[in-house]
């Protein structure tokens, strides 16, 4: 027998069956990834966080850089980033370092989408790149507050899930959408056409949309909402993810 806790993940009931036995499984397990950031595998849905490449080296370059952030930030002094699939929030703090460093001047105004506070609670327990680390104290203040402010930036976790917190924000409003389930395979539903299709609407036309997926389920969801489709940054793997832009 299995139950699920709400604070620690599985509980597995011991092979002799005693309730005293009951031993905790960690849902959560840290792993280091090649470029010396940290990740996690997720023991429910059997997944990593981030590849083996690097949690650092995949946000800069599968999403910051695939959504354009540096060249957005030097044309102009707002920008709207949705984070959708937030976990640690590394493609959030890289794309904030990366805007600031062509403009100081920038106000960021950024919407996360996560359903599980356990992962939110690590970002406090992480030893982060050294150029993440001022960021990422900020970012570790999401266990208590969903809402932080910093300078530069605000930050917004909608903590439910992604599915029913889509429905509550803004249309023809983000500079970028950084797209980052888990992967179709184990998560099918976070890859619907349905919330595809409502995902695009709350970009701006133009706007670029990240993911990691090259997978026909990725491509035919964001063809079939009406973008246009590139091949992202392939980040060690064989294929780039689907690059998506909203047409109109
Ligand atoms: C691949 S990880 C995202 C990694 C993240 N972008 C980062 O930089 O750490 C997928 C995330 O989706 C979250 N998630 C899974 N199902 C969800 C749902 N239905 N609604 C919102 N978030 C969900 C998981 O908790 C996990 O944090």
């Amino acid at each position: 027998m299995q139950r699920r806790s709400l604070s620690t993940g599985l509980l597995c009931r011991s092979a002799s069956g005693n309730d005293d036995a009951i031993i905790t499984k960690m849902k959560l397990k840290e792993q280091m990834t090649a470029d010396g950031s940290t990740t996690y595998f997720n023991e429910e849905f059997q997944e990593s966080y981030h590849s083996r490449h690097g949690a650092y080296t995949e946000a800069l370059e599968k999403h910051v850089q695939a959504c354009r952030i540096s060249e957005l930030a030097a044309s102009t002094n707002e920008l709207k980033i949705l984070d959708f699939c937030f976990g640690l929030g590394y493609n959030s703090a890289v794309a904030i370092i990366e805007a600031l460093k062509v403009n100081p001047e920038i106000q960021i105004e950024i919407i996360g989408l996560e359903n599980d506070i356990e992962i939110i609670q690590e970002i406090a327990k992480i030893d982060f790149p050294a150029e993440m680390q001022v960021v990422m104290k900020d970012f570790a203040k999401l266990k208590d507050e969903m809402k932080i402010q910093s300078g530069n930036y605000s930050l917004e976790l909608l903590l439910d899930d992604a599915r029913t917190s889509i429905e509550k924000i803004e249309e023809n409003y983000y500079d970028a959408i950084f797209f980052d389930p888990f992967s179709p395979k184990v998560c099918p539903w976070l890859w619907e056409q349905d919330l595809v299709a409502t995902l695009v609407t709350k970009a701006k036309p133009g706007a670029l949309i990240s993911t990691y997926s090259s997978s026909r389920v990725a491509k035919d969801a964001f063809a079939n909402a009406g973008c246009k489709l590139f091949e992202g940054p392939k980040c060690g793997r064989r294929d780039g993810g689907v690059l998506a832009q909203k047409t109109k």
